[in-house]
């Protein structure tokens, strides 16, 4: 109650002193910082700027965006409140709750966002019934980006299950070559960790343990053979794995350097940037062993609350973000589906179009669940604890029966 009180004076005083911000001017805090990422917010950028806005960029490196909600809780507090905010999934809903993010609903209701945003993106875009949140697109993480000259070379088609997976692997580990890009960093590994889960108990267990967090789940069998299989999966990156940003391991895969990279749909924005192309120059598959079942997450923009001369350029990004041709042409660049339904798949390639398409499978059959890793399944206090578990695990810090155990209680006492 304490720190709402807090936040609010100083989003208020912020607001007051607002006069001194240009009512023309879209501050845009935000992690994306990788060249195929750059390159799909220009869309955004530049259409805003055709309307008269100037374009006020921070950009705050880090994948996943953890650094960038560090940074972010510092500006808020100190009443420093940029136009926007990149965020994901459950901080959205712990900013609102805090009562400093801006109502977008009456800008929602006018364009009608309730018809067209699905379900699921609703559930963290809408806080007490109110829109606070503006859907930019959905990526998943179940996804493994492999170089086709390299799969070609070792005999390897796209694995289906998780032993042809092991069989790739060892082919490319035999034939010289990197088999799995890496880059160590909690979010990393905390991404294959989502599909490694998915894959080795099916969605009903990925529901129960990531996102229900039942404590028998969280310590069963089924979890010690997903960890075995995270130490297996450490037996195929390269020695320099550690710290490594994501897009260099996508840009291994491009260059022919590894086979494969287990990496939520962006990485197809960096094969993308590079001039490459799907099924020519790269193979996009599910994980092996999760096909027809997607763990999501969605980049969304978040307002804060702020004087009424600066409204305007919020609303102008909300629906400069809604708007259907838009959504097409930012998500054919950034790697992701667009965040509402009624969106054609036709400018979007073959990875694309099967993103769509298995959104909606997923959607339908009742399998489209939270990415844990993206902060989709749970909030940002229980998915560190979850993140710290992995690494430590993944980089050999613990055995396999600690991590089981210590998962369960690193859990109980974040939730
Ligand atoms: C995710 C985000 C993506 C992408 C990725 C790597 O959390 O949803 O849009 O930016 O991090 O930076």
């Amino acid at each position: 109650m304490m720190i709402k009180k807090m936040l609010l004076t100083t989003v208020f005083a912020a607001a007051a002193t607002g006069a001194l911000a240009q009512s023309k001017e879209v501050e845009m805090v935000h992690w994306w910082t990788s060249g195929g990422e750059a390159a799909a917010l220009n869309v955004l950028k530049e259409n805003l700027q055709k309307q008269g806005y100037t374009w006020k960029d921070n950009p705050i490196a880090g994948g996943g965006g953890t650094q960038a909600m560090t940074v972010l809780r510092a500006r808020v507090t100190s009443g420093n409140i940029p136009t926007a905010v990149q965020m994901l999934g459950f901080d959205i809903l712990d900013w609102a709750e805090q009562g400093v993010v801006a109502d977008l609903t009456p800008v929602a209701t006018k364009e009608g966002w309730d018809k067209v945003v699905p379900e699921a993106l609703q559930k963290f875009s809408k806080y007490e019934d109110k829109w606070i949140a503006v859907p930019v697109n959905v990526h998943s993480t179940n996804w493994i980006w492999a170089n086709k000259a390299v799969m070609d070379k070792i005999g390897a088609k796209p694995p289906t299950s998780w032993d042809e997976l092991i069989a790739v692997l060892d082919k490319a580990k035999a034939a010289g070559v990197t088999a799995l890009a890496h880059g160590g960093q909690p979010w990393q590994d905390a991404t294959i960790f989502d599909s490694v889960v998915l894959t080795t108990g099916g969605a009903e267990f990925y529901k129960k343990s990531m996102i229900d967090l039942d404590p028998q789940a969280l310590s069963s069998d089924t979890m010690k053979k997903v960890f075995e299989r995270m130490a297996q999966l450490r037996g195929y990156v390269d020695p320099n794995f550690s710290g490594r940003d994501w897009n260099l391991a996508s840009s291994m895969v491009i260059k022919g350097d590894a086979a494969m990279q287990i990496m939520g749909d962006w990485a197809k924005g960096e094969f993308v940037n590079a001039g490459k192309k799907p099924n020519e120059d790269f193979l996009c598959f599910r994980f092996p062993g999760t096909q027809g079942n997607v763990t999501f997450n969605s980049d969304q923009f978040v307002m804060f609350k702020v004087g009424p001369e600066r409204r305007e350029a919020q609303n102008a990004l909300a629906t400069a973000t809604m708007d259907p041709n838009f959504q097409s042409a930012f998500n054919v660049v950034k790697g992701s589906a667009p965040a509402r339904t009624d969106v054609s798949d036709a400018a979007f390639d073959a990875c694309g179009k099967k993103a769509i398409a298995d959104l909606k499978e997923a959607s339908a059959k009742g399998t489209l669940m939270g990415s844990m890793a993206h902060g989709h399944a749970n909030r940002a206090a229980v998915k560190n604890a979850m993140y710290d578990v992995i690494s430590r695990h993944f980089n050999g810090q613990i055995p396999t029966d600690q991590a089981v155990k210590e998962l369960a209680t690193a859990v109980k006492s974040a939730s």
